[in-house]
C-alpha cells in the first residue's frame, strides 16, 4: 500500500538551506513533502519559502518564537531539519526531539566534547522510562554518504596492512565564499577549522574503518582576515596502530583536497576534482604490480543523507515503534568526528601534547 509521503519541517534559512537543502528536496520531492520553513526574522523565512514554494506549492513561513511553537505543536510534521548557527543547533534540536520529532541535523554535531556528552545523557535520559518513544537524532554529514568515500573504504579493505595515512587539506575559504562572512562561523571555537574539518575527520574515519585514537597537533592563526586558527598539522594514531598525517589549511591560494592510505600491496587516494563540469572526487587505486585504476564520482552525499533519513522516519511512523536508523546517520557518529578535531585543537593548546580522542 503507498504510504503518503512523510511531512518535514526546516528550522534555518541560511545559505546552506537556500544552496542545498532545498534543490536537493525538490530532486527528490516525491518522497517528502517540506510542510513548513523557519527562521529567527520574517524577512528571511519568507526569502527562503519563495525558493521552497517553486516546488512544494504549500509550504508555510514562520518565523520567532511563536512560529516555532506552531511547528512543535504540529502533529503533521513528523522529522524537522535543522540547520542553524552551530551555537543553537544542539538546543533547538534537544526541544523538537523532545516534542516528538525526528529530527536531521547539520554537521557539527556539537560545538566541542562537553557539549556532545551534555546533549547525549540529555536525549538518552529523556527515553529511560520508554523507550519505545525514542525519536530518531541524525546528524547530517554528507561524506558518508559520498560514493567515493563508500567505494574507496572497500577498495582499502583490498591494499593490505595499513602503513601509513595521509590528509591534506588546503582549503579555499577566500572572501568569493559564500560562508566567508558568516558570522556565527567567526565567533566559533575552533573557527573554521571545526566547522569544515569535520567533514575531512569523516572522510578519513569512513577510508580507514577504525577510529582515531590520539593526536599530537600544532595550530596557527596566520591569515588574520580568518578566525583563528587557520591552520593545523596533527600526527595521529589509528586503533589499528597505523599512524598518519592531518594538515589543514582553511584558506590557500591553490586549494588541494587529498586523502591517501598506503598499504602493504597497494595505495588508496581521493582527491577533490572535477570532470565534465562536475566536482567530485576521483579514486584511485595503485597495486602491486603497477597497475592504476581511477575513478570519477560526483557529489551526491547530502542527496543520500536525506533519503537515508526520509526512509528512516517512513518506517519509523509505519511502525510507531522506535527503529534502527541508519548507522551512518547517528548523533554518535557525528560526535566522533568532533571529538577527533577538539583533540587537536586541545593539543595545539598544549604545544603538542599527546592527547587521547574521546570515544562516544
Ligand atoms: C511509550 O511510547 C509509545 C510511543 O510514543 C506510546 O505509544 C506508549 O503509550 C508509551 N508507553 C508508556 C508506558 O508511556
Ligand atoms: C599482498 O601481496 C602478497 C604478495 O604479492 C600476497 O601474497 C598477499 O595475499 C597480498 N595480500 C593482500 C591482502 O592482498
Ligand atoms: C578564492 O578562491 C577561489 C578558488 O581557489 C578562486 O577562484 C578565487 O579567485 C579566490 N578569490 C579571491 C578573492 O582570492
Ligand atoms: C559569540 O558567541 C558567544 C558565546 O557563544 C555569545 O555570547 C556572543 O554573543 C557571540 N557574539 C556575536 C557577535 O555573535
Amino acid at each position: 500500500m503507498p504510504q503518503n509521503p512523510p511531512q518535514i519541517a526546516i528550522i534555518g534559512a541560511g545559505i546552506f538551506v537556500k544552496s542545498q537543502y532545498l534543490p536537493r528536496l525538490a530532486e527528490i520531492s516525491d518522497l517528502v513533502t517540506l510542510k513548513a520553513i523557519w527562521s529567527r526574522s520574517e524577512k528571511s523565512a519568507r526569502e527562503a519559502g519563495e525558493i521552497a514554494r517553486k516546488v512544494f506549492g504549500n509550504v508555510e513561513c514562520k518565523w520567532g518564537d511563536d512560529g516555532f511553537d506552531e511547528i512543535v505543536s504540529d502533529p503533521d510534521i513528523v522529522g524537522v531539519i535543522v540547520a542553524l548557527a552551530g551555537q543553537i543547533q544542539v538546543d533547538m534540536s534537544l526541544k523538537l526531539l523532545k516534542a516528538g520529532k525526528h529530527v536531521l541535523q547539520e554537521k557539527p554535531a556539537a560545538a566541542s566534547i562537553s557539549e556532545a556528552e551534555t546533549a547525549l545523557s540529555s536525549y538518552n535520559s529523556f527515553y529511560n522510562n520508554n523507550s519505545s518513544a525514542q525519536k530518531i537524532w541524525a546528524v547530517a554529514e554528507n561524506y558518508r554518504f559520498e560514493p567515493a568515500f563508500v567505494e574507496s573504504r572497500k577498495l582499502v579493505s583490498e591494499i593490505g596492512d595499513m602503513m601509513s595515512v595521509q590528509v591534506l587539506i588546503e582549503g579555499s575559504m577566500n572572501s568569493s565564499n559564500p560562508y566567508f562572512s558568516s558570522s556565527w562561523r567567526r565567533n566559533f571555537t575552533g573557527g573554521f577549522i571545526l566547522d569544515m574539518g569535520v567533514h575531512y575527520i569523516a572522510g578519513l574515519r569512513m577510508l580507514v574503518g577504525c577510529e582515531v585514537a590520539s593526536v599530537s597537533a600544532t595550530t596557527s592563526h596566520v591569515d588574520t582576515t580568518l578566525p583563528p586558527p587557520d591552520t593545523i598539522s596533527s600526527l595521529f594514531q589509528l586503533e589499528n596502530g597505523c599512524s598518519g598525517v592531518f594538515v589543514m589549511l582553511v584558506s590557500s591560494k591553490s586549494p588541494k583536497i587529498i586523502w591517501r592510505v598506503v598499504g602493504l600491496n597497494g595505495t588508496v587516494q581521493v582527491e577533490r576534482g572535477n570532470k565534465d563540469g562536475q566536482h567530485g572526487y576521483v579514486v584511485t587505486l595503485f597495486t602491486a604490480n603497477k597497475e592504476t585504476k581511477s575513478t570519477f564520482y560526483p557529489f551526491s552525499g547530502v542527496t543520500e543523507e536525506l533519503k537515508a533519513f526520509l526512509s528512516d522516519i517512513s518506517r519509523a511512523s509505519l511502525q510507531g515503534d522506535k527503529i534502527e536508523a541508519e548507522a551512518r546517520l547517528s548523533y554518535i557518529e557525528g560526535a566522533q568526528d568532533v571529538a577527533v578535531l577538539d583533540a587537536m585543537l586541545e593539543s595545539g593548546m598544549k604545544q603538542g601534547a599527546l592527547v587521547k580522542v574521546k570515544k562516544f
